[in-house]
């Protein structure tokens, strides 16, 4: 039978076919300039195949600790304070002197006085009053623990298991003097089977390492003899550069769920709208300086648009004219119905509000009525990095009886504060449809400031009645700019990145929460 193995494997079984002695898992993998966890995946392979195996070994090991090794620089302290003596011819001392000259900590110091006590190299005498010691022999031969405490110079590391009884108990010695350091590690033997110790290395035929398989591979069965790459699971993979949502279309849609969550309706509008319900409707006069050409787009294709029923395109004349039933003078021109008919990209989306206002009356709808509008808006504006040509407004209005500009500015505060916005400001202002009417700006924690967020206040009777709204029925209305919020919430610094798309920032867009 064909044995099959990585090339890896292979190799470490040629090896310990050549080792003749017990070999040690470490050894091998340095020898063989592996990882310690290659090998032993490599030894796994010759377990499975019944070729080879491992036997696991405690071992103790044994070090001197950073007293010891001071101890096997300078000698032990007995050593130190002899060869003081011996050095300077000294016969006999005071041990207060030998103290001083030997520099030693007493406690090291005693250690070696009463070691050379021990060995009987000295005597003490108080004879003169001043402990004194002599020295009394005149050989101070390497005793067998200094001889065995030299070991560590060649070896730093003994293996317990290694050293004789005699060995050991010089060991004890040097352990009581605490002058050692213990360890406990697992030492893995590797051994060939008599299956491996027999098998021809030409018997064996070698895995080549692949990443994947292919479908040549499965069908013409070469896959039998690769050998699939290990997968670090660990690793992180490749990005994705999958399909998403716009982070402004992300946005939209957490303000449609905090609208939808505060009981209002979603409407939408046309793009291109009529100047009528653009600015006409609005009371917005004929001549207004926002309807000029370097403020709003007016299209030539189509160049006209409908205007609604006839009695209500009259009722908005007449409010221009003279105040209709409202009790306002108007605005006190002729008003011409061309102006109105022309074709403009909506400036805001109040004007889909409008038509929210002519279907009120069309339909004969009732209040309460709560809607709102996301959506695109255009001006002739020079963009920059806080003003876009084109930009959405998140619009809302409220109709209902007795509503005040309390409940708009409490309406406003729960919207901003369910975007996570905790403080907000409203400032009197002035748009010609609302009276009155009022700025709104948030505070940003992040960049520690105020953002003007847009307009709202309560429509004007000249707005209203055409469509058949009349005290004490009233319009909250509000347009506020979602870009201006999406800037912090999306923490961007310049206002173009939402539509000149920056790629990499796009990609790392994620919208778990
Ligand atoms: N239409 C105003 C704008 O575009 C905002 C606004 C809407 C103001 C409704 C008052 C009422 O800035």
């Amino acid at each position: 039978m064909i044995v099959k193995l990585k090339k890896q494997t292979l190799e470490v079984l040629k090896l310990l076919k050549k080792k003749q002695s017990i070999v040690n898992a470490t050894d091998i993998a340095e020898e063989m300039n592996i990882d310690y966890i290659v090998l032993m995946s490599a030894v796994n392979e010759l377990i499975d195949h019944n070729l080879g195996g491992f036997k696991e070994e405690e071992l103790y090991q044994i070090s001197l600790n950073e007293e010891g090794k001071n101890y096997l620089k300078m000698g032990l302290p007995e050593r130190q304070l002899l060869n003081l003596m011996l050095k300077e011819g000294i016969k006999e001392i005071t041990l207060k002197e030998l103290l001083k000259e030997s520099k030693l900590k007493p406690e090291i110091f005693y250690v070696g006085i009463s070691n050379l006590n021990k060995r009987r190299w000295i005597s003490q005498s108080k004879a003169t009053g001043e402990n004194t010691l002599f020295l009394v022999v005149d050989e101070f031969p390497q005793t067998d623990v200094e001889k065995f405490f030299k070991k560590f110079e060649e070896n730093s590391i003994l293996d317990y298991s290694k050293l004789s009884n005699a060995e050991v108990k010089l060991l004890d010695t040097l352990n009581k003097r605490k002058l050692l350091e213990r360890t406990r590690k697992t030492n893995r033997i590797l051994y060939l089977t008599e299956g491996g110790k027999k098998i021809a290395v030409s018997k064996i035929k070698e895995l080549t390492q692949v990443s994947k398989i292919t479908s040549d591979m499965l069908s013409s069965g070469t896959w039998k003899n690769l050998d699939l790459k290990p997968f670090d699971v660990t690793k992180p993979g490749p990005i994705l550069k999958a399909g998403k949502i716009h982070p402004l279309t992300n946005l939209i849609n957490e303000i449609r769920e905090i609208f939808l969550s505060m009981g209002f309706t979603e409407i939408r509008g046309p793009i291109i709208e009529s100047a009528f319900y653009n600015f006409d409707a609005l009371f917005q006069p004929q001549d207004h300086p926002a309807r000029e050409m370097q403020d709003t787009f007016y299209l030539n294709n189509p160049k006209t648009a409908k205007l609604p029923e006839k009695d209500r395109v009259k009722a908005v004349r007449d409010m221009h004219e003279n105040g209709g039933e409202s009790g306002s003078t108007g605005w006190g021109y002729k008003w011409d119905i061309e102006t109105a008919k022309k074709t403009v990209l909506r400036t805001h989306t109040t004007a889909t509000t409008m038509r929210r206002l002519a279907e009120f009356y069309r339909n004969n709808d009732k209040v309460p009525i709560k809607v709102f509008c996301i959506d695109r808006v255009f001006r002739n504006e020079k963009v920059d990095k806080s003003h876009l040509a084109e930009f959405t407004q998140i619009e809302g209005i409220v109709i209902d009886d007795n509503v005040t500009l309390c409940d708009l500015i409490g309406l406003l505060s729960e919207f901003y504060r369910k975007m996570g916005f905790k403080k907000i400001i409203t400032r009197p202002g002035f748009f010609p449809y609302t009276e009155p009417s009022m700025e709104v700006s948030v505070y940003y924690d992040k960049f520690g400031e105020w953002l003007e967020m847009g307009g709202s206040g309560i429509f004007r009777p000249e707005v209203t009645y055409p469509w058949g709204l009349k005290e004490p029925t009233r319009v909250l209305a509000w347009g506020q700019g979602l870009e201006r919020i999406a800037i912090p919430y999306y923490g961007r610094k310049d206002i173009r990145d939402f539509y000149v798309n920056p790629l990499n920032w796009l990609r790392q867009q994620s919208y778990l929460k």
